[in-house]
């Protein structure tokens, strides 16, 4: 450290160069330590570059991600929005559910069928939208109901009823698939509202039993004055015995044992008058379809045994071109019958018109068409139809007999029908006419 020249002490040389020396010394000493913070400066300028070069790589890096989920973030929105403008085209409802039966998600046909806004399903139970018979039953017992019923539904339509909100019933075909998603289990419920099917099959159902139950009335007609005659025999002995009864009753004595034996007679009389009534009744009772196994080839041997008097009586020559070993059909064999019946008795009728010296000629075939269907066909070479015939022929009460009533093919066709089957003609006029129904081999439903 240099002091303040003194005047009154006056430094000596050698002090003064000594203290130049350490002066120099000290100077050198901060020159090093100058070169040492400037080092470091710029080691930590350096450091400091590297270290922004560094920030702005991950910067770039980490906006690239950013970009990139954006990206997919964007294509899942609009995958989602695909798929569920797709569920929601779809005219079938898909209701979602967990094992536990809570409704995960439902697509808009499901809201159009059972009258629920999707809030309003999603996170209820599925029970909710089952038939309150199934409700009660199943309420608490939810889990194990789905757990039993969901394997046996699953890969098959089933018919189900639904419960709208408004309470009504609708007939659903139902199939259902199992899904795993995040870990979990789900069941998809798909679901097609079959209203204006059932309503059809019950149509035509009501249609051929009232058919049915009009051939029934026509025959009433016929038989009503032989079951009348049948009614009036035991109706005029009752009157008779009771007649009897009144006059031994004027008697003075009269004799109760012989009242007794005129009683039971009329009793016996006004019970077989009921036994006929019991029994017309039973006859004009809308009857249903009773199934069995049948042979057609047998059933055509059948129908045609009932016609030898008039084939000879009208001169048929009659072919049978019945295919062997045919599959059993499972119908009923009455209704069937009744259709070959009528068929055959309609190219009776037309050969009858022929001239007198013409072939008449009837044959019936049976086989099995690609579809495995029997086809029966009853031919005729008769007058064939006009056109207009043609057009007209299947419509009830059509008929160019004078006793004709015009249902026996209407009623045909309804009974075919009734078997899943089809009827058709086809005809040449003065060729003759083809009449043909089919019947499926397989075993019907139920
Ligand atoms: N094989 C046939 N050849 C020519 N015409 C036919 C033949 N089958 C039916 N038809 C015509 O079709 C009409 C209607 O036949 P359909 O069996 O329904 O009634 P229908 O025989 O007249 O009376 P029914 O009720 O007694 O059977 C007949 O009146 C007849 O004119
Ligand atoms: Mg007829």
């Amino acid at each position: 450290m240099l002091n303040q020249p003194d005047n009154t002490n006056p430094i000596s040389i050698t002090e003064l160069q000594n203290r130049l020396i350490e002066f120099q010394a000290r100077q050198v000493e901060l020159e090093q330590q100058n070169q040492v913070l400037s080092e470091q400066v710029a080691q930590l300028v350096n450091d400091n570059r590297t270290k922004t070069e560094h920030l702005s790589k991950s910067d770039n890096a980490l906006s690239k991600t950013v970009d990139q989920l954006n990206y997919s973030r964007h294509q899942l929105l609009e995958r989602e929005a695909k798929l569920n403008s797709i569920l929601n085209a779809s005219i079938e409802g898909i209701i979602v559910i967990d094992t536990k039966g809570t409704i995960v998600s439902v697509n808009a046909a499901v809201e159009s069928i059972f009258g629920y806004s999707a809030e309003e399903l999603i996170g209820q139970r599925v029970i909710q939208l089952m038939p309150i018979t199934i409700r009660k039953k199943q309420d608490y017992y939810l889990e194990k109901y789905l757990r039993i019923f969901i394997p046996k539904a699953i890969g098959q339509i089933r018919e189900v009823e639904g419960l709208r909100k408004d309470g009504s019933l609708v007939p659903l075909d139902m199939s259902i698939a199992e899904f795993p998603l995040d870990g979990m289990q789900y069941f998809s419920g798909i679901v097609r509202d079959v209203s204006t099917r059932k309503h059809q099959e019950l149509q035509e159902k009501e249609h051929l039993e009232k058919l049915a139950h009009v051939t029934r009335l026509g025959l009433m007609g016929e038989m009503a004055s032989g079951i009348a005659h049948e009614v009036n025999q035991p109706l005029s002995a009752v009157v008779n015995y009771t007649q009897v009864c009144l006059r031994f009753l004027q008697n003075e004595k009269p004799d109760l044992e012989k009242i007794g034996d005129v009683m039971l007679k009329a009793n016996q009389q006004a019970l077989k008058a009921g036994q006929i009534i019991h029994s017309m009744r039973e006859f004009v009772k809308q009857r249903k379809i009773q199934r069995s196994t049948v042979d057609i080839n047998d059933l055509v041997y059948d129908a045609i045994s009932l016609f030898e008097s008039d084939f000879k009586q009208h001169l048929v020559a009659m072919r049978f071109e019945l295919t062997k070993s045919l599959p059993i059909v499972f119908i009923d064999r009455v209704q069937i019958e009744q259709v070959l019946l009528n068929l055959i008795r309609n190219s009776i009728d037309a050969l009858k018109d022929l001239p007198q010296f013409t072939q008449r000629q009837l044959s019936i075939e049976t086989s099995l068409n690609e579809l495995n269907y029997i086809v029966v066909r009853v031919k005729d070479n008769g007058p064939g139809l006009t056109p207009l015939q043609q057009e007209k022929i299947l419509t009830p009460f059509f008929t160019t007999k004078s006793s004709g009533m015009g249902m026996g093919l209407s009623i045909s066709r309804s009974l075919v029908e009734a078997h899943h089957g089809t009827l058709h003609f086809n005809s040449k006029e003065d060729k003759g006419t083809t009449f043909y129904f089919t019947i499926p081999t397989e075993k019907p439903n139920g």
